[in-house]
């Protein structure tokens, strides 16, 4: 994946050949990689080097990922005509015809290229069939992923900061879509 440029994949993605799949367990050690790929050139600006690897510990152990897909999270993989994995998304229906998404990562060489909007509709088409009318999640405020959301019809609803322990803190927007 380093190697490939840039352009090669704005053009790869802007093909119909970007796929979408859903994952099992077997995928777990490939979503586990991706997020460490992801998450310090995400979140370096932002939060601490120790607070990053405390996160990745908590929510992509293989351990935490096997927990939250017992708990009916659903996740999905984006992916190179050839196999190869561009990022992932996660979310869950939370009754009430309320949907929640957990996470959308795409791994930066990708970024821009069409995979982050292919795995939301992923995401917002699975929630509509499962009958539900609203799409949540929790963004950092310093995110520029906040603008990603916006451009996808999110609207920000409330602010919330949340205690993750250790002396760390999860500072969020929540956002909000209708799925029509
Ligand atoms: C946020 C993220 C998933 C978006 O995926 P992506 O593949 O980069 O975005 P896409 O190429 O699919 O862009 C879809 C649309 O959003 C726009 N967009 C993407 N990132 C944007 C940004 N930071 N600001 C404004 N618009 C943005 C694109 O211009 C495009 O608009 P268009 O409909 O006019 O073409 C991806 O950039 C990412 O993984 N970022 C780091 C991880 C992260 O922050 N995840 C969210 C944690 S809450």
């Amino acid at each position: 994946l380093e190697h490939v440029s840039r352009t090669t994949f704005a053009q790869l993605m802007n093909s119909p050949l970007l796929s979408i799949r859903p994952t099992s367990a077997t995928d777990i050690l490939t979503i586990q990689a991706l997020a460490h790929r992801t998450w310090p050139h995400t979140f370096g600006g932002i939060l601490s080097a120790e607070q990053i690897t405390y996160m990745l510990e908590w929510m992509y152990s293989p351990a935490a990922l096997e927990d939250q897909m017992a708990r009916g999270h659903q996740f999905f993989l984006a992916q190179t005509p050839g196999g190869e994995p561009l990022g992932y998304a996660s979310w869950q229906d939370l009754g009430g015809a309320r949907a929640r998404l957990h996470k959308i990562y795409v791994v930066p060489e990708a970024q821009g290229t069409g995979a982050g909007r292919a795995l939301m509709e992923a995401v917002e088409t699975a929630a509509r069939a499962a009958g539900c009318t609203a799409l949540e999640l929790n963004v950092n405020r310093e995110n520029r992923a906040a603008d990603f959301y916006e451009r996808g019809g999110f609207q920000t609803v409330r602010t919330k900061d949340i205690d993750i322990g250790n002396g760390y803190w999860m500072n969020d927007w929540v956002m909000e879509k209708a799925l029509g």
